[in-house]
């Protein structure tokens, strides 16, 4: 299975530049795009001190019908979408991107 290590460099080339090294939201693109990135660190405290897996996902992941929404961050889904693992969610096992599930872990690891 892809852990933490392969979803922090993942994170470090893809994510980085707007939510910074830390995930903090603090990126160096951060200051000049029209929405602030979130920091990443904080997603279970907002969340009621549960990480909020399946909702993380699909905000990376995109979702099309959604596409006309206005969002600053990218999808990164199309790229993604071929090389799949199983990831539970709720108890089910689902056919989730590597990289994504490997992000997962990573966040995951990293909420305070
Ligand atoms: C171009 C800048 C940019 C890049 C690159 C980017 N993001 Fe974001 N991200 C944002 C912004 C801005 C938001 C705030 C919502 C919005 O406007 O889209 C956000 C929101 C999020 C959220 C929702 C957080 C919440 O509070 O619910 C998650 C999760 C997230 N990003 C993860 C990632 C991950 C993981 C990557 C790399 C695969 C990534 N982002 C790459 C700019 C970016």
């Amino acid at each position: 299975m892809p852990d933490r290590v392969d979803g922090a460099a993942f994170f470090a080339s893809n994510c980085a530049a707007c939510h910074g090294a830390t995930a903090q939201g603090n990126g160096p693109l951060a200051a000049d795009l029209q929405a602030a990135p979130s920091n990443l660190t904080t997603l279970s405290r907002r969340n009621g001190g549960t990480f909020p897996k399946a909702r993380a996902l699909s905000y990376i992941y995109g979702d099309s019908e959604q596409a006309h929404l206005a969002r600053v961050m990218p999808q990164f889904g199309g790229a993604m979408a071929e090389d799949l693992v199983p990831v539970e969610f709720d108890g089910i096992m689902t056919p989730t991107p590597r990289v994504l599930a490997a992000l997962l872990a990573y966040l995951e690891a990293i909420q305070e």
